[in-house]
């Protein structure tokens, strides 16, 4: 067989896999879904979504990940054809999502890490030093609307960096990276959280102490509802995005175990270290520091449109006011943290596409990660030149929040119904080092299908400013955030017509054209991908 590598180390296995989980979202994306959905309130369903969604999907994927190695398959869609009857025919296409989302999420993903190295660098080089706030700010807005030399120089090393640690393959590559990065990523992570929970205020010109953010992120703000679906949606989002559950990379790294290792305990131990990280060091950092300068009113304004403002445009501007020795040790820290975390995990990105093309086109290693490296340069291009016309934030729409949705609901299906929760069960407690709680079974049977389901109509058919109650009471319009209006380009289209300056006119039709061949990517990537499948699907019955 072509493919016979496995982890070299249980420690290597567990810190890849928590490489893989622990990534940008937990330090810019987790902090910034917080402030909008109700600061303290939105802990709460984002620790039930942990405990109902998140764990269960780990168990699943990483029992379904060992099952498919038995096998000698490394990718998803034979992964799950295996879990099926040989009648169900379709699910190894239900696996190509499994191998899409890595595809598609790495095209992007790859370029916001090069991000972190370039700002890295900037901070080593001491380029922020004496900058005014909006000197800083208007450094990034030119970094990503006008990309320059620099910006594509520092992708492109980024490409091959990955490219290359990949080719060295799990244990002479990927695990030596999360060995390093990893501990790294923790102490940096411990440093900027001591540094952001004791901002004072009146020192170093802070207005408030940290307590104030702190108090925001963990005290529901009055006004704000558990029980708004809203909050629900966005924590369960959360918690797929941040365990990467519903992506396919989770199996594949479990396939590479070997079929008497633990799966129970070391999907706990990953998880929760992902969740320690997120929780403790991703809510220390960027709240407390920013609103300890600039207040939460401030902040919650500044966060609308997405986390990367704050970790990018604001931080390296504050960290100045701490003088200049600390503020070259945060700069480095923070963006070094937020490029390891990236890179252990577009690398576990990486390796379902490489597992596919090597279990199926008898690939080399090398071959296929140069082969994904190629990939995910091509299919990137376009969100690097196009990132202000919002083609960066449609691959991050459908293939890194809708598709995983999608996956999860359908595998958990396949797993819990037609492979049966009686093997499935065997699957997930055998060999393993911990009992598992027997409840589990329950909740991986009904629980999480059911909030699945809940998500994906929530998804699909999100009404009109997330007012849920209006759906109670019979009127459902739909949100133009919501999946089906975002394929009809509904809010685009409504800007469009309420515009009458040419110039801005102009602009919007080419922000439409750009979006609607974006997504035709995605499908055309989506498509081959199948084909792959079926193509290698004819030479194995043959
Ligand atoms: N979990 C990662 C984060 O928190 C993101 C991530 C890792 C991911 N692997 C993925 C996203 C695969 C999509 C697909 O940043
Ligand atoms: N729209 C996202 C935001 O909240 C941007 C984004 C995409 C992102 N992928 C990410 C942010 C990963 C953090 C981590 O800003």
């Amino acid at each position: 067989m072509a493919n016979k590598e496995n982890w070299g180390s249980r420690v290597g296995l567990v810190l890849a896999m928590a490489g893989n989980a622990v990534g940008l979202g937990n330090f810019l994306r987790f902090p910034v879904q917080a402030v909008q959905n109700g600061g303290g309130t939105f802990i709460i369903p984002y620790l039930v979504c942990f405990l109902l969604m998140g764990i269960p999907l780990l168990f699943v994927e990483w029992s379904m990940g060992r099952f498919g190695g038995k096998f000698g398959d490394h990718s998803t869609p034979f992964i799950l054809s295996n879990m099926a009857p040989k009648k169900q025919f379709l699910w190894k296409y239900v696996g190509v999502f499994g191998i899409f989302t890595n595809l598609a999420v790495a095209a992007y993903y790859c370029y916001l890490e090069s991000w972190t190295l370039s700002y890295t660098w900037h901070s080593i080089a001491g380029s922020f030093q004496g900058q005014t706030a909006e000197g800083i700010a208007n450094f990034f807005n030119n970094y990503v609307l006008n990309p320059g030399t620099e910006a594509y120089a520092f992708w492109i090393f980024c490409l091959v960096l990955n490219t290359y640690i990949l080719s060295r393959g799990l244990s002479g590559g990927v695990e030596k990276v999360a060995k390093v990065g990893m501990p790294l990523l923790i102490v940096f992570g411990i440093f900027l959280a001591y540094k952001g929970l004791t901002v004072q205020a009146g020192v170093d010109g802070a207005i408030f102490s940290s307590s104030e953010g702190l108090n925001f992120l963990w005290a529901p703000t009055p006004g704000s509802s558990v029980w708004d679906p809203k909050i629900w949606v966005a924590a369960a989002g959360q918690i797929f995005f941040t365990l990467s559950v519903g992506m396919g990379s989770i199996q594949c790294y479990a396939s590479y175990m070997r079929q008497r290792d633990d799966v129970a305990l070391n999907a706990m131990s990953a998880g929760w270290m992902n969740g320690f990280v997120e929780v403790c060091l991703g809510a220390a950092i960027v709240i407390p520091i920013s609103v300890g300068y600039f207040g939460i009113d401030w902040v919650i304004e500044n966060t609308k449109n997405g986390g990367l403002g704050l970790g990018f445009r604001t931080l390296p501007y504050l960290f100045q006011q701490w003088g200049p020795v600390i503020a070259l040790i945060s700069g480095v820290f923070w963006f070094g943290l937020l490029f390891f975390a990236g890179i252990t995990s577009s690398l576990a990105m990486g390796t379902p596409c490489m597992g596919f093309l090597q279990d199926e086109f008898k690939m080399s290693r090398e071959k296929s990660a140069w082969t994904f490296g190629a990939a995910i340069f091509f299919l990137g291009l376009p969100t690097v030149l196009f990132f202000k016309y919002g083609v960066f934030d449609e691959y991050d729409y459908w293939a890194g929040t809708i598709s995983l949705v999608v996956f999860a609901l359908l595998e958990i299906i396949l797993f819990a119904w037609i492979f049966g929760m009686e093997k499935g069960w065997k699957e997930i407690t055998s060999y393993a080092d911990i009992k598992v709680p027997v409840v589990f079974r329950f909740i991986i049977k009904w629980v999480t299908p059911t909030l699945l389901l809940f998500v994906f109509i929530g998804a699909f058919f999100k009404p009109v400013g997330n007012d849920w109650s209006a759906v109670l009471q019979g009127r459902w319009v739909l949100d133009d955030g919501s999946v089906v209006n975002t394929i009809l380009n509904s809010g685009l289209h409504k800007k469009i017509a309420a515009t009458t300056d040419g110039a801005q006119l102009e602009e919007l039709n080419k922000q439409l054209t750009y979006i609607n061949l974006s997504r035709m990517l995605l499908v055309a990537m989506f498509a081959t991908v199948a084909a792959m499948v079926y193509i290698a699907y004819r030479k194995r019955v043959k």
